[in-house]
């Protein structure tokens, strides 16, 4: 059955997963509550350094692909960076995601500054996810990326941006790289689903990239995250078997051929 926003703001413990593909989006489909195609995809499928590059063309064929694979899960597309720097920009944007693919929301980077837009959203029938906390799109311009929510000040502009965004309309919330403490005060004191990642444990739901928590990307990884499988070095190895099986003669047998 379909998960619907009415059905996941009831829930405890929401579970998402990042998905750039149908394949992938079948497997995770029966077993998580949300796929985000995330703008990661851009380091994770692209080989980029940061997601600032990735293109609206690019999440909407991306979100196509995971639409064709998961049928039940709620399914949240990034609006990239420069997608939404303005409220009629914005508009069109998440118009084209909306009526180009099957998905049940748009996910989108800001706090405070960004409520105007999440209400245009809203407003115009556009389910939106919000995004707090350390924002991957400012991390250019910001030099890197950093943990938020580690002073008084810091703390309280998150809980204004979480109240915000959720004045405006929006329908969950993702909380990015801030201290536990502050993860679960804007928890608290919101009546939306928050979803942590490298937020500590109060948030109702969390979230991971596939390709990190999977073993594929290999780059760095971060504290936050949890390696549930060692993808590459298994690829490699099935991958290896299958050079020696070609160079030996052992593939295709008798049983492999018409
Ligand atoms: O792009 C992405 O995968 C994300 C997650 C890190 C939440 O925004």
């Amino acid at each position: 059955m379909k998960k619907t926003i009415s059905y996941l703001q009831k829930q405890n413990k929401l579970t998402m997963i990042t998905a750039y593909d149908a394949l992938f989006a079948k497997i995770f489909d029966e077993i998580v509550d949300i796929i985000l195609v995330g703008d990661s995809l851009n380091m994770s499928f692209l080989g980029e350094s940061d997601t600032l590059s990735a293109t609206l063309d690019q999440m909407i064929y991306h979100t196509k692909a995971v639409c064709n694979g998961a049928k039940s899960a709620y399914i949240v597309c990034d609006m990239p960076f420069g997608s939404y720097s303005t409220p009629k920009k914005a508009l069109k944007s998440a118009i084209r995601v909306f009526k180009e693919t099957k998905a049940d929301a748009v996910k989108l980077e800001g706090g405070v500054e960004k409520a105007g837009i999440v209400k245009l959203l809203t407003d115009n029938g556009i389910a939106v996810v919000g995004h707090i906390g350390l924002l991957p799109q400012f991390s250019r311009s910001e030099g890197g990326y950093k943990v938020r929510g580690k002073d008084e000040v810091s703390k309280s502009k998150l809980l204004e941006d979480a109240k915000a965004i959720e004045e405006a309309g929006a329908v969950m919330l993702v909380i990015e790289g801030v201290k536990e403490d502050v993860g679960k005060e804007i928890t608290e004191s919101v009546n939306i689903p928050t979803i942590g990642i490298g937020a500590g444990r109060y948030t109702t739901g969390q979230v991971l990239v596939w390709s990190d928590m999977l073993g594929f990307f290999e780059e760095f990884k971060p504290k936050f995250v949890r390696r549930y499988l060692d993808g590459a070095n298994i690829i490699r190895s099935a991958v290896r078997k299958y050079v020696d099986d070609v160079k030996s003669g052992n593939f295709p047998s008798e049983k492999e051929i018409y």
